[in-house]
C-alpha cells in the first residue's frame, strides 16, 4: 500500500514538473498583431503607438485582438557589456521600451516581444542561448505578456530541451507570459510542446501568395495553400492552451479579396492563432471587414478548440468541417482552382464522422439551420441540397445550428 502511494506520488510530482508553463493563458487561440510580415526590422515606437491606436479605433480590439507583438529587430546588436542584459534599441525606442509597453497596456491591450533559442536571432541580433533566466527576468521586469521564441543559429541544440529551458525560465521569473514556439515544425513540436508552450509554429514562414513556394535561394517561404496542406494530419495535437500555429496572417498584404477571405476562413476553421500581419493604419474597408468579422472569428474562438478536418479533397474543391460547441458545426467549401466551381452538396447523403471528437454530423437524424457567414444570410436548412457557385480562390463558410 505504502509503495503504491509513493508510486502515485512520484507520478504526480513528475507530471507537475513536466507541465511547466503558465496554464490557462490561451484557452482560445491568441489574437493580435505582429510587426514582421509587413515591417521586418523597420520598427519603432511611433509604429507601435499607431498600431495600438488603430487596433482600438478600427474595431480590431472589439473583435478580440489583444496582443501587439514586436518581432525581430527591437534590440541593439550587442548585449550590455557589464550586465549582459538585452538592450531595446534607443534609436528606435527613444522613450524606452517600458514606456511603450505602458502605453499599449493603457489601451487595454497586451504586449509581446521576440527572441530566439539560438546564439543570434534570425536577423542577427543577440539570441538567448545561455541567457534564458536572465532574459526571462528582463521580460518579467518589462511586464510583457507574450514571447515569440525563434530557432535560428541553433546548430547542435536540442529543440525540446531549449524550449523547455526557456519555458521554465519564464515560469521562474514569475510573470505570466504566453510562450509562442517558432521552430517551423522542424522537430514536430506538436508531439512534445503542449506542457511547455501555448502555441507552436507548424511550418516555415508564410508569404503573401495563395499557393506554391517562394524560393529565396538560401530559404523558402510557403504560400497559404502549401501551409494548409500540412495541417490536417496534426489536428489531433491542438486544443485549448496548446495550439498549432500555421503562422501569422497575410490578410491585407496583397492577396485578392477572395484570397484574403479564404486565408482568414481556413485559419479560423483550423482554430489557428489570429495574428494580423498587415499595416492596420492603412487597411482598406474590405481587409478590415474580413479581419473583424465576428461570426467567422467565433468559429476560431469556439471554446471546444477542435480543428476542422478536411472531409473532401476533390479536384480543386475542398470541404473542411469543424465541430463547434452545442453540437453546431462549421463547413467551409474552398475553391483552390482558377475557375469558378459549382457545388451541389446534399446534406442528406453526407454523414460526417469526426474520428477525433467522435462527433457526427448527420442531417438524416437532425436538421440544421444554415447561415452563410460572409454574406450574412440565412440560407435554409440541411433538408435541401446546397447548390451554388464558388469563385476563384474563394470560400463559402456555413454555420450549422441544430434546430
Ligand atoms: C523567422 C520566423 C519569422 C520571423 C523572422 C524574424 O523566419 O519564422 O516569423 O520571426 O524569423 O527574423
Amino acid at each position: 500500500m505504502i509503495k503504491k502511494i509513493l508510486f502515485l506520488g512520484l507520478i504526480f510530482l513528475s507530471d507537475k514538473s513536466f507541465s511547466q508553463k503558465f496554464e490557462g493563458l490561451a484557452l482560445t487561440p491568441p489574437m493580435g498583431w505582429n510587426s514582421w510580415n509587413t515591417f521586418q526590422t523597420n520598427i519603432d515606437e511611433q509604429l507601435v503607438r499607431g498600431i495600438a491606436d488603430v487596433m482600438v479605433s478600427s474595431g480590431m480590439k472589439d473583435a478580440g485582438y489583444s496582443y501587439i507583438v514586436l518581432d525581430d529587430g527591437w534590440m541593439t546588436m550587442e548585449r550590455d557589456k557589464t550586465t549582459g542584459d538585452l538592450i531595446p534599441d534607443p534609436k528606435k525606442f527613444p522613450s524606452g521600451m517600458k514606456a511603450l509597453i505602458d502605453y499599449v497596456h493603457s489601451k487595454g491591450l497586451k504586449f509581446g516581444l521576440y527572441n530566439c533559442a539560438g546564439t543570434k536571432t534570425c536577423a542577427g541580433y543577440p539570441g538567448t542561448r545561455g541567457y534564458e533566466y536572465q532574459d526571462a527576468r528582463f521580460y518579467a521586469s518589462l511586464g510583457i505578456d507574450y514571447l515569440k521564441f525563434d530557432w535560428c543559429y541553433t546548430d547542435g541544440i536540442n529543440a525540446k530541451e531549449a524550449y523547455a529551458t526557456m519555458s521554465k525560465a519564464l515560469k521562474t521569473a514569475g510573470h505570466p507570459i504566453v510562450f509562442s514556439l517558432c521552430e517551423w515544425g522542424s522537430n514536430k513540436p506538436w508531439q512534445w510542446a503542449a506542457p511547455v508552450g501555448h502555441l507552436w509554429r507548424t511550418t516555415g514562414d508564410i508569404s503573401n501568395v495563395f499557393d506554391g513556394i517562394v524560393d529565396h535561394g538560401t530559404w523558402k517561404q510557403d504560400g497559404i495553400m502549401k501551409i494548409v496542406d500540412a495541417q490536417d494530419s496534426i489536428r489531433q495535437y491542438a486544443g485549448p492552451d496548446h495550439w498549432n500555429d500555421p503562422d501569422m496572417l497575410e490578410v491585407g498584404n496583397g492577396l485578392t479579396v477572395a484570397e484574403n477571405r479564404s486565408h482568414f476562413s481556413i485559419w479560423c476553421m483550423l482554430a489557428a492563432p489570429l495574428i494580423a500581419g498587415n499595416d492596420m493604419r492603412k487597411m482598406d474597408e474590405s481587409t478590415k471587414n474580413i479581419l473583424t468579422d465576428k461570426e467567422v472569428i467565433a468559429l476560431d474562438q469556439d471554446p471546444l478548440g477542435i480543428e476542422a478536418l478536411r472531409y473532401v479533397k476533390k479536384d480543386s474543391l475542398e470541404i473542411w468541417v469543424k465541430p463547434l460547441s452545442n453540437d453546431n458545426w462549421a463547413v467551409c467549401f474552398l475553391n483552390r482552382g482558377n475557375q469558378p466551381k459549382q457545388i451541389d452538396f446534399d446534406w442528406q447523403n453526407e454523414i460526417v464522422n469526426d474520428p477525433l471528437s467522435k462527433k457526427e454530423l448527420n442531417a438524416k437524424t437532425s436538421t440544421y439551420k444554415l447561415r452563410d457567414l460572409w454574406s450574412k444570410k440565412d440560407i435554409g436548412d440541411t433538408k435541401k441540397p446546397l447548390k451554388t457557385t464558388i469563385g476563384v480562390h474563394d470560400v463559402l463558410v456555413v454555420r450549422l445550428t441544430k434546430s
